[in-house]
C-alpha cells in the first residue's frame, strides 16, 4: 500500500481527495492530516507546514510537495538532505496572479488611487489625461512561472515589459534583464514595479531605499513576493519624499499585520490580506498527481526545488 497525506487547510482537501479517488485510488490511498493511518505506508506527503521530525513521523516518504507556490515557510536544515522537495506551479495559482497583478497594474495606470482621493474630497470632477499603455513601462522582478504569465498578460495590453531574474530568461516581446549588474538597467526604466521574488537569504530587504532610489520619480510598487523583502521603513521614506507614489501591498511581515501598524492608515498605501492568488484544489491535485507519475518514471517534475538557491 502507498499512501498520500495532505496537511493543509482541510476544506480544501476534500476536493483532493475526490481528484485523488477518480484519478490515483485504489494505487494511491488519499489521507487528511491527522488522520494517517499506517505512517510506514505514507510515501507523498502536501504540506503547507510539515510536522518537524518528519522523518520519524513518515519513515519512507519519497517526496514533500509544498501546498503553495513559496517555499520559505519550510525550515530546509530540518528536513532530510535527501528528500525531493517540490514547489507548487499549477495553472489556478498562475491564473490567480495573473488575476491580482492586472487589476493591481491598471489601476495604478489608469489612476485609480488619485480619483479615490478625489472622490473622498467631493464634487472634485478632475480628469487627469490617460497615457496609452505602450508609454507606460513596467519592471517585474522575478521571471519563474508567476513572473513569466505575468509579463504576457501585461503584454497583450500593451504595456512596455520588461523583467529581471537572477539568470537570463527569454520572452517574446519583453527586454529581459539579468543578475545583479542588470539589475539598474530594469530599475531605471520600471515606472511600475512588481516583485514576484521568492524568499531567500539573497532576497532578504530587496525592496529598500536604495533600490526605490534606482526607479524613475514618482514609480509605484506592486509587491506580491513575500514580505520580509520589504524594508517597511524605507517605503514609508520613500512615498513621504515622492520618489515612490503609491504601494500595493498584498504580503506583510508579520501576517497578519498588526492592526495598530501604520500601513493601514496609509493614503498611499492599498493593503490586501495576501489573497494575490492561492492554490487551485482541482488543478493542484492533478499537478501533483503528474508530478508523483514523473517521479516514478525517473522524468523530471515540475516545480523541483534547488535547495541551493532556495526556491
Ligand atoms: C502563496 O503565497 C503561496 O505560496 O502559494
Amino acid at each position: 500500500m502507498s499512501a498520500f497525506v495532505y496537511k493543509a487547510d482541510p476544506v480544501r482537501g476534500r476536493v483532493w481527495a475526490e481528484v485523488f479517488a477518480r484519478q490515483a485510488e485504489p494505487e494511491l490511498d488519499f489521507r487528511i492530516w491527522p488522520e494517517i493511518g499506517d505512517p510506514a505506508e505514507v510515501h507523498y506527503l502536501a504540506a503547507w507546514d510539515p510536522p518537524a521530525d518528519i522523518r520519524d513521523t513518515f519513515p519512507n516518504l519519497k517526496l514533500l510537495f509544498s501546498s503553495g507556490a513559496g517555499v520559505d515557510q519550510f525550515k530546509f536544515d530540518q528536513l532530510p538532505a535527501d528528500l525531493p522537495v517540490v514547489r507548487m506551479v499549477e495553472p489556478g495559482i498562475i491564473k490567480g496572479m495573473v488575476e491580482y497583478v492586472s487589476w493591481a497594474v491598471l489601476s495604478l495606470h489608469r489612476d485609480m488611487p488619485a480619483y479615490q482621493r478625489l472622490q473622498r474630497e467631493h464634487s472634485r470632477w478632475m480628469p487627469i489625461q490617460v497615457r496609452p499603455a505602450a508609454k507606460r513601462c513596467i519592471g517585474v522582478l522575478g521571471m519563474g512561472s508567476l513572473g513569466q504569465a505575468v509579463l504576457g498578460q501585461l503584454r497583450s495590453f500593451g504595456f512596455d515589459c520588461a523583467g529581471w531574474s537572477r539568470s537570463r530568461h527569454a520572452v517574446d516581446g519583453v527586454r529581459c534583464f539579468a543578475g545583479a549588474e542588470e539589475l539598474g538597467a530594469l530599475l531605471s526604466r520600471s515606472e511600475l514595479l512588481i516583485c514576484l521574488l521568492p524568499l531567500t537569504e539573497a532576497t532578504r530587504g530587496f525592496l529598500n531605499a536604495e533600490l526605490f532610489a534606482q526607479l524613475p520619480a514618482g514609480a509605484s510598487l506592486i509587491h506580491v513576493g513575500r514580505g520580509p523583502q520589504l524594508v517597511e521603513a524605507d517605503l514609508t521614506a520613500a512615498l513621504a519624499s515622492g520618489q515612490l507614489k503609491h504601494a500595493i501591498l498584498d504580503v506583510t511581515d508579520p501576517e497578519p499585520l498588526p492592526s495598530s501598524h501604520a500601513f493601514w492608515q496609509h493614503p498611499q498605501i492599498w493593503l490586501t490580506p495576501h489573497i494575490a492568488s492561492m492554490t487551485q484544489p482541482e488543478t493542484a491535485a492533478e499537478v501533483v498527481l503528474e508530478n508523483i507519475r514523473r517521479f516514478e518514471a525517473g522524468e523530471e517534475m515540475v516545480g523541483l526545488v534547488d535547495r541551493g538557491l532556495g526556491y
